[in-house]
């Protein structure tokens, strides 16, 4: 009787301890959504037309001069596809004088699919402009609270080329002489064209003087300041002083070349075609019985979808199949040299990562995670994983790093998100997820999977990821964890002994070892806070 008590009180006690633990660990903060949708139409610029000052009409009846020289050198809006023309017709002319050809690239496709052609081409760009803009780049001018009108922001000039400087104006302060200087330091100034009653001094050097007595014309003037990038160096900006007396202003001119896009053609409009849109990677070491098992979940829904696999077994196997591709790595070269291999031969617009070990179900409906990425400003977006017991889980880690002096930064990682997707009520914004996502193939590419990361590794490629990856995660799209758990009634393969001994072996500690000095070193941290 007493013992009965006794495992009465113990359980009752057992359940407090856990239900304390529960409700300590439950996520007590409200989240917020977050609207991370792809746009038509830029919110910023509609702020800025209204903020702009009203065009002077009195400015306009003010006569000016072109100049042909400085006018020809603007950037014009559209390029021209010429190259130069044939001169005499020498042998080695080529060699000795080399001349500028031109192709018209549109030849790639026939005549009639290129309408079609054109039209996805600028849907893809158009998305991708949203993506690839931020509001610092939008063009924004200081109004005169001082006299001095000028662009704050946004003005921008290919490297080596002439643009017009927008925005720049003297309001009215009662004067005899209205004078105003500009200063560049990377390029000449010089107007385009010439208003009567302006004096120009300096023009074409990095110093130049205008004055004149007539504020009208000293403004209309203004309208015609060119800035020339002379020194080459893209990627920099020119930091433009403005000065009238009494009254000096600063404004930076980025010096950059356009960002080349790498749009994907992904067919015709209509439902998502997964096969043209999607490429599955993975990576297999040792455990070809899941990974057939993989290759078959996948072929049951998605019969035609490209699977490329990396392998670096001791003994590999060969794996055929319609649409597969596998690559053979030198023995054990290691987890993210092999999944850096299999993303680098990615050709379609997303790929899928999976672990080898994963099964696809009815609920892996990549479809979702596709229309996710096609619709928000997201880059990559983690599904859930279901285990054998039934439990999923996300893995959503936020990731936060807090400067350090001299011994380096912190490196924070929590359990969670940041915001819930505003129209996807299973998806939130967070900065790490599980290694089972779909991702945009340039992204993913462009941050790379550190092939110095050997074995046990994942968060890294977040951690290296920040700030360049947009990261979300949705817990209704589910794949299936082949067992990792090891039940004693289930006798392990060959196979499985000899990887675990791999990946699970004495030497882990070296493992943990060489990824902590990776942290260090690499990424500069002086710690790791994560629970
Ligand atoms: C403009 O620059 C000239 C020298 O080029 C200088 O003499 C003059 O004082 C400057 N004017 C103002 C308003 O800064
Ligand atoms: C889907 O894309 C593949 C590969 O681009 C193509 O062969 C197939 O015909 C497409 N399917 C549909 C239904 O458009």
């Amino acid at each position: 009787m007493r013992s009965v008590k006794k495992t009465v009180l113990l359980a009752i006690l057992a359940s407090v301890v856990l239900v304390l633990a529960l409700l300590h660990s439950w996520p007590t903060r409200a989240y917020t959504t977050v609207d991370v949708w792809q746009r038509t139409g830029l919110l910023v610029d509609k702020r800025l037309e209204e903020r702009l000052p009203e065009v002077d009409h009195q400015l306009e009846n003010i006569p000016f001069h072109v100049r042909d020289n400085v006018a020809s050198l603007l950037a014009r809006n559209s390029c021209v596809c010429e190259g130069e023309s044939a001169g005499v017709n020498l042998p080695f002319a080529q060699i000795l004088f080399p001349r500028v050809s031109a192709q018209h690239l549109h030849t790639a496709f026939q005549a009639t699919q290129l309408d079609e052609i054109k039209r996805r081409r600028a849907k893809e760009y158009q998305s991708f402009l949203k993506r690839s803009q931020t509001p610092s780049d939008v063009l924004l001018v200081a109004e005169a609270n001082s006299p001095l009108q000028y662009p704050t922001q946004g003005v921008e000039v290919r490297p080596l080329k002439t643009i017009v400087i927008p925005g720049l104006a003297l309001r009215d302060v009662p004067r005899d002489l209205h004078s105003i200087n500009i200063t560049a330091a990377l390029g000449t100034l010089n107007v385009a064209a010439q208003v009567d009653g302006v004096r120009i001094k300096g023009d074409g050097e990095m110093h130049m003087s205008l004055s004149s007595r007539l504020l009208p014309n000293l403004n209309r003037q203004l309208q015609f300041v060119t800035y020339s990038n002379t020194l080459f160096h893209p990627s920099t900006a020119d930091t433009v002083q403005i000065e009238t007396e009494g009254h000096r202003a600063v404004f930076t001119i980025k010096i950059r070349h356009g960002v080349t896009p790498k749009l994907y053609n992904t067919g015709a409009n209509g439902d998502y075609n997964i096969t043209a849109l999607v490429t599955i990677a993975t990576k297999t070491f040792l455990r070809y019985d899941k990974l057939q098992d993989l290759i078959d979940s996948i072929r049951r829904f998605y019969p035609t979808v490209t699977i490329i696999i990396a392998d670096d077994s001791q003994n590999p196997r060969s794996i055929s199949g319609p649409h597969i591709e596998h690559y053979i790595m030198p023995f054990g070269k290691g987890w993210f040299a092999g999944r850096n291999l299999a993303i680098s031969q990615v050709t379609t617009k997303y790929v899928l990562w999976v672990d080898d070990d994963f099964i696809f179900t009815a609920n892996t409906k990549l479809e979702k995670l596709v229309d996710i990425l096609e619709r928000t400003t997201l880059d990559l977006v983690g599904g859930a994983v279901q285990e054998v017991t039934g439990y999923t889980s996300t893995y959503r880690q936020t990731i936060s790093i807090e400067p350090g002096e001299e011994d380096g930064d912190c490196l924070h990682m929590r359990r969670g998100f940041h915001h819930v997707i505003q129209g996807f009520p299973n998806c939130v914004v967070t900065d790490g997820v599980i290694n089972f996502f779909l991702a945009r193939t340039d992204k993913v590419q462009q941050v790379g999977f550190d092939p110095r990361l050997a074995r046990v590794a994942h968060m890294e490629f977040f951690i290296d990821g920040l700030g360049t990856l947009h990261v979300g995660s949705c817990d209704d799209v589910i794949i299936s964890h082949a067992s990792k758990i090891k039940l004693p009634w289930v006798s392990q393969s060959e196979s499985d002994k000899t990887y675990a001994k791999f990946r699970y072996s004495p030497d882990s500690s070296d493992v943990t070892q060489s990824k902590i000095g990776l942290l260090f070193f690499k990424n500069r941290f002086q710690c790791w806070t994560h629970n």
